[in-house]
């Protein structure tokens, strides 16, 4: 059976994350050196999160065909992924973890730090349209029954870290930090050399012309779909019926043209509209 959320503040978590949120935001130091991988789910996190591995790695594929993405990269408010964090040994070099946290839950040690964070955003219809079909074979998560249920949830915000609108309003009041960089999933299909480049400059990391090759190489849709460290094909099948869902699913911009129906489209651009005012635009490519 599915299970139902952890409601704090009124914005619905998935169970599986830390008994205390508070305690999360207030105790957990962030070091200077952490590299933090942001988003709202289904956002392309996992993309994100191979390409900052393969820079680290510079290129060699080694790390990410032999480590799955959540112990590369722990999800911080996750029970599991909370006490690998802290007890990464320092001599392994810097830490890294990923979040879906809204920017309010979020430690607040970050906000005095130098650590790096990067945060990836993605046209909200294809977020829609991912989760719809990722939530389905999810057994932590309350599944929807049609797609129709699931926008309506989206729209309301009755959905895996609340509402969208208010994620990325959140995070994106950090755009300009020195030590915050925003990447769209967008931009990664249009110029994912270019947007690799970027991230490993944000990183402090230049990849020489093979190094970059390969991580290139390696971050394809079709390496990644196989590559099962990174595939969620290693997740318990107590948390998701491989059956059901796949997380390295299209992999393409605009699906959700081939899911909203003209009614569901014209309701999502009136809601847009309206809570995206005075956001930065130009920040958002699917515009
Ligand atoms: P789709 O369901 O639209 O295919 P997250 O990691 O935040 O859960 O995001 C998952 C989405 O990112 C899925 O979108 C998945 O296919 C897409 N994705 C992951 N790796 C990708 C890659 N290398 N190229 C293109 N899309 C990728």
């Amino acid at each position: 059976m599915d299970a139902d959320y952890k409601w704090v503040d009124g914005i619905p978590f998935p169970t599986l994350i830390v008994e205390n949120l508070e305690l999360l935001r207030d105790e957990f130091v962030v070091k200077d050196e952490d590299v933090i991988t942001l988003s709202y789910p289904k956002s392309g996190t996992t993309w994100l999160l191979e390409i900052i591995s393969l820079i680290h790695s510079r290129g060699d594929p080694s790390w990410v065909q032999s480590v799955v993405t959540w112990d590369r990269s722990p999800w911080v408010e996750g029970v599991d992924g909370y006490e690998a964090i802290r007890k990464h040994r320092p001599e392994k070099g810097p830490r890294f973890y990923t979040s879906h946290l809204p920017i309010q839950f979020f430690p607040r040690s970050f906000f005095n730090s130098k650590a790096k964070a990067i945060y990836i955003i993605r046209n909200p219809r294809d977020i829609i349209t991912s989760g719809y079909f990722f939530w389905k074979g999810m057994k932590i998560i309350k599944s929807p029954e049609s797609f129709e249920q699931f926008f309506q949830w989206f729209l309301q915000g009755n959905v895996t870290y609340g509402s969208w609108f208010d994620h990325i309003r959140g995070w994106l009041s950090m755009r300009g930090k020195d030590n915050f960089l925003v990447v769209a999933y967008e931009d990664l299909h249009q110029d994912r050399r270019g947007t690799v480049e970027l991230i490993s400059q944000f990183l402090g990391c230049k990849l020489t012309p093979e190094e970059l090759s390969s991580v290139l190489k390696n971050t394809s849709f079709q390496v990644m779909k196989d590559n099962k460290m990174s595939n969620f094909s290693q997740l318990p099948d107590t948390i998701m019926d491989h059956s059901k869902a796949q997380l390295i699913r299209k992999g393409i911009t605009g699906d959700w043209k081939n899911h909203f129906t003209l009614a569901q489209s014209e309701t999502f651009d009136k809601v847009y509209e309206e809570k995206m005012a005075g956001l930065p635009r130009e920040a958002f490519p699917w515009e």
